[in-house]
């Protein structure tokens, strides 16, 4: 309890108004941070995790932020232990490379996106508001919602809907679309959430047209595929003892997380040693977490959320 509250309090302190960290100490605590140690937080955000890595290190350790949207840029804080790098963190073993590090001690990456970018009805991410169909993170990317939603097929749309959305009716709704599309060019969050109300149960509605925006911004970002090449990549760049620690909130990328954690690949393939051990270069730390129910109530934003940490073995 006293924990709890103060957690509650800090967060009161600090101000939390872009992101309100999910799993804060679970998280930073999982990294068994090394006071002089090198570590990775790859989704900065509004850094609420970022300053808490760096209030567990001393000089001579350092924190590398990556984010690949602009508006997180402008939180990293002005600290010489602190560097932000702005870009996919699909691409971190280069920057390692040109920052000279081989390995790394923790590597922390919480998905998906931040209350910011729901908050802020112009970037598109929430039906709440309305406003142009563009879902993007990274401000320069070339795909929006928009591009999918007027110009993929019929079948792709269904197989986002199902995939990424995991919604039952997905054929029914992307036919819905594509015939709405027929009329007319769908430009924004409104028009989109017009087309689709007719086919989202009503008792669910707003349950509904969340997964339909989720799965579109899953599709924008290009989110399962820069996950695999980012828990690939943190698995090999990892120094022995190091920890990946990964919040999910979907459960396509939890199994992600849990394949790479038990088995060393995404796709779960179990590879064994000449005597029948499990051959990975990592191993699981304790069971799956989810937030305390304090923390759901408090912060409804971290009810889906999953936590795992793994260990890079030494050999
Ligand atoms: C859930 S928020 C992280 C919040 C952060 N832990 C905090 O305490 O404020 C996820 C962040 O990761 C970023 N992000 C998501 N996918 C990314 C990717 N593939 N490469 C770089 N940044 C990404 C998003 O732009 C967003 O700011």
């Amino acid at each position: 309890m006293y924990l709890y509250t103060q957690i509650m309090s800090d967060c009161v302190k600090m101000n939390y108004d872009y992101h309100t960290p999910v799993m804060l100490q679970e998280t930073v605590d999982g990294l068994k941070i090394k006071s002089k140690g090198v570590y990775l937080d790859l989704t900065f955000g509004g850094g609420g995790h970022s300053r808490e890595i760096l209030s567990r290190l001393e000089k001579g350790g350092h924190l590398y932020g990556f984010d690949q949207d602009l508006d997180a840029q402008a939180r990293a804080p002005k600290d010489e232990r602190f560097t932000f790098i702005r870009s996919n963190f699909r691409y971190l073993k280069n920057w390692m490379q040109y920052y000279g590090h081989k390995e790394i001690d923790g590597i922390l990456a919480d998905l998906g996106v931040s209350s910011h970018h729901l908050d802020e009805g112009e970037r598109g991410f929430s039906f709440r508001y309305d406003a142009p169909l563009d879902m993007r993170m990274n401000q320069q990317a070339r795909l929006s919602a928009k591009q999918v939603v007027n110009e993929y097929s019929e079948d792709a749309l269904a197989d986002i809907f199902r995939l990424y959305g995991e919604m039952k009716n997905s054929r029914q709704l992307a036919n819905t679309l594509v015939k709405a599309r027929a009329k007319g060019e769908i430009a924004t969050t409104g028009q989109l959430a017009e087309a689709l109300t007719p086919v989202l149960g009503r008792a669910r509605e707003k349950k509904d047209m969340a997964k339909v925006f989720q799965a579109l911004r899953i599709e924008v970002n290009g989110e399962m595929k820069a996950l695999q090449k980012m828990l690939v990549a943190a698995t090999q760049i990892l120094a022995p003892d190091g920890r990946l620690v990964v919040l999910t909130y979907h459960s396509l990328e939890d199994r992600m997380v849990k394949n790479i954690m038990r088995c060393g690949n995404v796709e779960g393939e179990m590879k064994q040693d000449i005597y029948g051990n499990i051959d990975s270069p990592l191993h699981s730390v304790g069971k799956m977490q989810t937030p305390s129910e304090q923390e759901q109530t408090n912060n409804p934003r971290s009810r889906s959320a999953k936590l795992r940490i793994a260990e890079k073995i030494v050999s």
